[in-house]
């Protein structure tokens, strides 16, 4: 790591979410839920350079690691991020995003008439996933498929 690119103080414990797609950095932390009013020590880094990338965003959190239905989120709008898992100020582990093959309970399906969008029916949705890249999923009960831009996780 190139001292001169270290834009923010690196953390003692806690997740690093790096290789964001310059922008959607906000978008994280949303599906984070986190608003700032939690008390994390959050550092938010957006557009810069990246060698991969271009441009990114990093999100670093305090104290705060990710369940695997967050990082499902985080998979669906930063197909590209990478999360580090820091402790002792050490990354202990570092693994990319990856889509499951089946998204349950994530993302709505556009499709008003599909039974996952009927109140009354508490039916959970669920998407088999068609393409990662760019991201194409295929509603398990009506089969209507979205593209990335119909996709609001
Ligand atoms: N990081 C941090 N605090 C630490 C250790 C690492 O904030 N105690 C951050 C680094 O600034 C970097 C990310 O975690 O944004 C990953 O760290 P590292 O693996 O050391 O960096 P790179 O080798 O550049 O990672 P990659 O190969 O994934 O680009
Ligand atoms: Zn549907």
């Amino acid at each position: 790591m190139n001292e001169k690119k270290l834009i923010v103080s690196k953390i003692a414990n806690g997740t690093v979410i790096d290789h964001i797609p310059a922008g959607k950095a906000l978008k994280v932390l949303k599906i984070l839920g986190i608003t700032g009013e939690e008390g994390y020590r959050v550092a938010l880094v957006m557009n810069v350079a990246s060698d991969r990338l271009g441009r990114k965003d990093i999100v670093k959190v305090e104290d705060r690691f990710l369940s695997k239905e967050e990082v499902d989120r985080i998979a669906l709008i930063a197909p590209t991020a990478t999360i580090n898992i820091i402790r002792d100020y050490k990354v202990v582990e570092k693994r990319e995003v990856e889509l499951p093959d089946v998204i349950e309970g994530i993302v709505k399906c556009i499709n008003p008439n599909c039974v996952t969008n009927q109140p009354r029916e508490h039916v959970k949705p669920r998407f088999k996933v068609l393409s990662k890249k760019p991201v194409k999923l295929e509603c398990h009960y009506c089969g209507e498929v979205m593209g990335e831009g119909e996709i609001a996780p």
